[in-house]
This record gives C-alpha cells, structure tokens and sequence, in this order.
C-alpha cells in the first residue's frame, strides 16, 4: 500500500467570500443539503471531540439530528462517558467530513444538556428496536459477551409486548451551542479554500485562512 504518493483530482468548485452571508447555520444546512444531493451516505454524522475526565483528547461519531434555536442537537446515553465528559467540560469540537465533495465542516461551542421534553418527544419518534437497545444499553460499559446483551433485549422486548417503550431517563439530547465555524473546500493543487467565522457579541465574523 502506497498511501504516501497516493492522491486525488479534486473537481474544482470555489468557496467565495459573495456567496457565505453572515450566517453559519444557513451555510451548514446548505452543505449538508448539498452532501444528501450527491448521495453522500450518512450526512448528518459529525465527529464529536470532548476532554476527558483524565485531560485526554477523546472522539467518536455521532448523527446531527436538528438545527434549533441556534444549537446543533445529537442524542446519547446520559451515563455515557462522553456524558460525563461534557458534564465536567462543556467544550466541544465537532467535524463533518464528506469526501465526495471536497469538503470539511469544523464546529467549537459548548453543550448542555436539552430539556426533558425535547428528548422524550424525539425518543417517542424512534422506531421501537433504536427504543429497546436505547434502553437495555448502559453504553460503553463492558459486557461479557454479546449473548448478554441479546437476551437483555428479548426479555426487555418480551415485558413490553403490546405496551409503549417507557422513556429511559438516562438518555436524551444535548444542544452544542457554536461559538466558531470553518467551512474548508478542497481545491486542486492543494490551494484549498478556508473560510472561518467567529462569534464576536451576536455577530458572526469571517475570515479566509490559508491552507
Ligand atoms: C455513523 C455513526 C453514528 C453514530 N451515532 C451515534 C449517536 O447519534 N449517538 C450516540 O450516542 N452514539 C453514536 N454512535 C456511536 C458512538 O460513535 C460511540 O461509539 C458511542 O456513543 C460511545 O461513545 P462514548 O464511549 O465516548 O460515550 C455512532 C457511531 C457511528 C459510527
């Protein structure tokens, strides 16, 4: 395998400064619409990039679900460790990368933990199997095989037959609150386009960093 001297055309397609307007929201739902109309599988998925308890770096990938009064909302265990990690520090970084089109999105802000309401409303959407394994599922814990964890569901699956799934109060959103935005095009010749925003008062200003 020769990753060293293995590289990509890029098709060219330019990030201007005309065609951002002052608002990084609007401009990240428009990439991400424009990731779901290449085809691009998963487009809502984001690299979620906390500290841990210890000071370390720590990353994993979770699914965008809405853009909502200025946040950016996920789902997960509240007894997880990235959980507990945003609970002792709130800063996070998040990352959409979607190859097909060139392009990277990068997020800092702060999360907090949704309200109840929200979590049990998007909870009550889901398909009953997500509300199950939501359930039964201390996440990241270890377990001793997966047997364990298939009974745990059938037997939970067979208590709950023909009764609505009750809302797990270990589980829910947090809504990331972005105080930056880079927005990174791929260009040939590694000439790529960078545009960076950054929350000064209740504006937004931009910036082209170099690449
Ligand atoms: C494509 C993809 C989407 C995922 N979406 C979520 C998600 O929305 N919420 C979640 O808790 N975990 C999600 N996961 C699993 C996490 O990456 C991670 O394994 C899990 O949340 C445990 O992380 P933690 O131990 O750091 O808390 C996803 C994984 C992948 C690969």
């Amino acid at each position: 395998m020769d990753l060293k001297n293995f590289r990509e055309i890029i098709r060219e397609k330019p990030l201007l400064e005309s065609e951002v307007s002052n608002d990084p929201f609007g401009f990240l739902k428009q990439w991400i619409q424009e990731a779901i109309d290449s085809g691009i599988r998963q487009p809502n998925a984001m690299n979620l990039a906390t500290v841990d308890l210890r000071g370390n770096p720590q990353s994993r990938v979770v699914l965008l679900k809405e853009f909502i009064d200025g946040h950016l909302s996920f789902f997960t265990c509240y007894d997880s460790p990235k959980a507990k990690e945003i609970d002792r520090n709130s800063h996070v970084a998040l990352n959409f990368l979607w190859f097909d089109i060139n392009r990277q999105v990068r997020v800092l802000g702060k999360a907090k933990k949704s309200s109840k309401e929200y979590s049990e409303n998007y909870f009550k959407s889901r398909p009953r199997d997500s509300q199950i394994a939501a359930t039964i599922s201390l996440q990241s814990g270890v377990i001793s095989n997966r047997e364990v964890l298939e009974t745990k569901y059938r037997e939970f699956e067979e208590k709950y037959k023909d009764k609505e799934i009750p809302f797990p109060s270990n589980w829910g959103g947090y809504l990331v609150e972005p105080s930056e935005f880079e927005f990174w095009q791929g260009r040939s010749g590694r000439l790529h386009d960078r545009l960076r925003f950054i929350k000064e008062g209740q504006n937004w200003t931009i910036s082209r960093l170099s690449p």
